[in-house]
């Protein structure tokens, strides 16, 4: 298939980028900017769009034509976004209306991608049919980009997500698995929340995932992540136990101790039976997830 994949320059962007393009799909990668990822033996096409020019939008989509477009491009760290609320309205809400209707004018289905914090924290884990109501202005932004998606007249998905970890194939970007690596290996003592509950997603599970909607033709909502419920000090000890390191420079906190400008949901991690049952997604453990990153000699 041909198909679109918006903030490829991103974690998830590259990732699909190389999944998707190695499962035979013709890419057309896109992003702010040039192209950062790798050559690394991938057959891709890159074009620059930014997100929040609606004409750039409208004319590179309307000039590619594809027959999917996954939207994965976000302002996606809730600090900044509560910090610069504007900017974060334009990227993450008022270029997902743009985005939406592109695909709609070229009847190529749209697979948004969304977050576990739409939802409060109050009673997660969630299911599709939980009512969203986000504690935070990244939340609210991508909870108000879900319900243009879901006005859209075009086909649409919408894969929620939830603290993804993994290898990104150019630049760096930390995640819950190489920060605790990092720290612990350099020997700096960390606080680790206890008291929040996620479940932790391998990135090539979520592309995978995205994979599976996509040649499934499926529509509706999914929630694409691991199936293991665990606190990030649970994640933390996990790290720490696959590569052998001192689980003394540890401590055990609760998240409300950090004076962050974005609220942080508490319990949230998703049910995943839809996407098992309907779709035949299976992830992995967190632990194979490590070994995936880090695979032992
Ligand atoms: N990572 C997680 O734990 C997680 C959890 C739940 C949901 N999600 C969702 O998953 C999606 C992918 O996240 P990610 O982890 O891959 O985030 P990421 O690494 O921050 O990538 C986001 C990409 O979007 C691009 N972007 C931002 N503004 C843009 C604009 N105006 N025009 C075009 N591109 C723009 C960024 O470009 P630059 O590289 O130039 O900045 C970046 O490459 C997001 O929708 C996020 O909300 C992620």
């Amino acid at each position: 298939m041909k198909i679109l994949i918006t903030g490829a320059n991103g974690l998830l962007g590259q990732n699909a980028v190389r999944q998707l393009a190695a499962a035979g799909h013709q890419i057309i990668a896109t992003g702010r900017g040039a192209c950062r990822l790798p050559d690394a033996g991938m057959s891709f096409d890159y074009t620059e769009m930014d997100l929040t020019d609606r004409q750039r939008v409208v004319s590179a989509v309307t000039a590619i034509r594809p027959e999917v477009i996954i939207h994965a491009a976000a302002m996606s760290q809730p600090d900044a976004c509560e910090l610069n609320p504007e900017a974060c309205y334009d990227c993450n809400t008022n270029a997902t209306r743009y985005v939406t209707a592109a695909a709609a004018s070229v009847k190529a289905k749209l697979v948004y991608i969304s977050t576990d914090f739409v939802f409060s924290g109050d009673h997660g884990p969630y299911r599709e049919t939980d009512i969203p109501s986000p504690v935070n202005y990244y939340g609210q932004t991508k909870w108000e980009a879900e319900q243009v998606v879901q006005q859209s007249e075009a086909g649409w998905a919408i894969v929620r997500t939830v603290l993804v970890y993994g290898n990104i194939l150019a630049g760096t970007r930390s995640n819950v698995v190489t920060w605790v690596k990092e720290n612990l290996e350099k020997g700096n003592p960390i606080q680790v929340v206890s008291d929040q509950v996620r479940t932790p997603t391998y990135i090539e599970d979520l592309v995978r995932g995205i994979q599976l909607v996509i040649e499934k033709k499926a529509g509706g909502i999914y929630h694409i992540s691991g199936r293991e419920i665990l606190t990030p000090y649970d994640m933390a000890v996990q790290v720490a136990d696959y590569f052998g390191l001192d689980k003394q420079l540890m401590k055990k906190v609760n998240a409300a101790i950090f004076s962050q400008p974005a609220r942080r949901p508490l319990k949230t991690g998703f049910i995943i039976d839809k996407a098992e049952k309907e779709l035949g997604y299976s992830p992995v453990g967190f632990r194979e997830g490590i070994q995936k990153m880090f695979p032992l000699p």
